[in-house]
């Protein structure tokens, strides 16, 4: 059986976790993270020292590494590395950079494809990630674009970063994500930018809510 997929990318701090998010129990869809996953590679990478932008290094590395998603009671997503919930651990600054570093990486990308793919062979999806639309899932039924300016994108990572006690200068939080831009849109394998087939969403002007209400309708007119 054929299952639904939703593909949703888009840069850092568009909103595209939580509006995934709120999609997926919309319709009643698993939700997958895709950004965990480079995340919870770029921890242990971290963690045994290595330079996340070496390609052998990190290729080295990979073999020892057995990254697992699961889902709670709720239906939240839970990242395992080898074994160790490490959900909490992959949300650090040092961590998202680490993440955009390896991702970059052809090795890496192919390490993750397989568990992506197998979630949209098994489940009825909202993907979310960079690269969904256009290599992950190329067949997605509705693919969508989500976007905001880098400055908006910096004021809510910050916001969510002080709501979770984490200190932080805005200055720092956007030259962060303008180098993630910068580093996700400029690599050589499948840098981010929009499938062709894509709607565009820019949500530089729009509340949560109203972000919610667009991407359902699109949903809505297509599954
Ligand atoms: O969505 P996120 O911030 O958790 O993603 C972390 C990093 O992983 C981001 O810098 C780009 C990379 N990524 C990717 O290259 N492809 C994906 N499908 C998801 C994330």
């Amino acid at each position: 059986m054929n299952h639904i997929a939703i593909a949703i990318d888009g840069p850092s701090g568009a909103g595209k976790s939580t509006l995934a998010r709120m999609v997926a129990r919309h319709f009643g869809y698993i939700y997958v993270d895709t950004g965990a996953l480079y995340r919870t590679v770029g921890l242990y990478v971290l963690r045994r020292g290595a330079d996340t932008r070496d390609p052998d290094a990190v290729g080295a590395l990979l073999p020892e590494i057995d990254v697992e998603m699961r889902y709670d009671d709720e239906g939240v997503q839970r990242m395992y590395l080898n074994g160790e919930d490490v959900s909490d651990l992959i949300r650090t600054p040092e961590v998202s950079m680490a993440a955009s570093d390896v991702s970059a990486l052809p090795a890496v990308r192919g390490f993750l494809m397989d568990t992506q793919r197998n979630m949209a062979k098994k489940y009825d999806v909202v993907m979310d990630g960079r690269d969904i639309g256009t290599v992950v899932l190329p067949d997605a039924r509705v693919k969508i674009f989500l976007t905001a300016s880098a400055r908006e994108r910096a004021r809510r990572r910050w916001r969510e970063l002080r709501d979770r006690g984490v200190e932080a200068e805005f200055e720092d939080v956007l030259r962060d994500i303008e180098l993630r831009d910068r580093n996700d849109s400029s690599r050589d394998i499948a840098p981010l930018r929009p499938a062709e087939d894509s709607v565009m969403c820019d949500t530089t002007e729009h509340d949560l809510e109203e972000s919610f209400e667009l991407i359902r309708s699109i949903i809505g007119e297509r599954v």
